[in-house]
């Protein structure tokens, strides 16, 4: 069997909807594939109850038909289904890695991520290519038109998870269909922060960055005590902070010494408003 891990990803970090993406270090999925003459799937571990196995359902399902590689294909699930951390598309690009191999199909790093995209859709209902970009390729993506930028970067970051359901749909639905030139202005001038930052490895760019003042406020409202986690995790040093992908995840960025005490005051804020959550300290890998 061969065996791949793909990790966790956070799309849009603010102010990049649908075209940022950076791998976190953890949590991740594990996947281990064999040949076979058709594909099975088995899936296990966190939430794994709420994935189908049928191939047809299965995001590996359509990313093993359109590789042409039939497999067995076993999902260890340590990225939790709708979370905004990527759950998805670390399976499918998980998938997409090891069938390349399993089968020598040849094909480069770059040329899986659409593959893997198509498989994603099968579950989100679109090819968004900004998690399933940094799961393949690591580090800081920029999924923009056909194209795909990445950069290696080591920002430290705090993902905490409440135990609320948000649905992709619903956070798709409140994203404003326009935005004022004053908007744009203030969105290209966070995103080109935000770049820098990763670039350069400087967390306090990264955190600058991360403000938009479109889509993330419209979402804000859907995931209960956002505010009060993001003002907690400011005070506790956080450079900045926002909705993880359409939530309900939210993600800090902060200095490496900042993370467990940043976890832990998002943690309290959470549990004040009787919402449990997890946390993980953890950086862009
Ligand atoms: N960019 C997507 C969104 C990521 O925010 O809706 C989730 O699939």
């Amino acid at each position: 069997m061969l065996t791949v891990r793909a990790p966790a990803t956070s799309a849009n970090l603010g102010s990049g909807f649908d075209v940022f993406g950076v791998a976190l270090e953890r949590p991740a999925d594990v996947v281990r594939v064999a040949r076979a003459d058709r594909t099975t799937i088995e899936v296990t571990g966190t939430g794994s109850q709420y994935i189908p196995e049928d191939p047809e359902k299965n995001t590996v399902g359509a990313v093993a038909e359109a590789l042409d590689a039939p497999a067995h294909i076993e999902i260890d699930k340590g990225v939790r289904p709708a979370s905004g951390l990527g759950s998805s598309a670390a399976s499918a690009a998980a998938a997409a890695v090891a069938l390349n191999e399993l089968y020598a199909r040849g094909r480069t790093r770059e040329e899986l991520v659409p593959i893997a995209a198509e498989g994603e859709a099968v579950v989100s209902g679109t090819a968004h290519a900004d998690n399933v970009a940094p799961a393949i390729l690591g580090g800081f993506t920029v999924a923009a038109g056909e194209g795909i930028s990445q950069v290696d970067t080591a920002i430290p970051l705090v993902a905490c998870l409440p135990e609320i359901v948000v649905s992709t749909r619903d956070a798709r639905r409140v994203v404003p269909e326009r935005a004022t030139m004053e908007e744009l202005v203030e969105t290209v001038g966070a995103a080109a922060t935000l770049t820098v930052g990763m670039c350069r490895g400087d967390p306090e760019l990264v955190g600058e960055g991360m403000d938009d003042p479109v889509v993330t406020p419209a979402r804000a409202d859907l995931i209960d005590g956002y505010d009060d986690v993001r003002t907690a995790a400011l005070e506790a040093g956080a450079t900045g902070v926002t909705v993880s992908g359409a939530g309900p995840g939210v993600l800090a960025a902060c200095g490496a010494d900042d993370r467990r005490q940043i976890a832990s005051a998002m943690l309290d804020a959470f549990a004040a408003r009787g919402i449990d959550a997890r946390a993980y300290p953890t950086r862009v890998g």
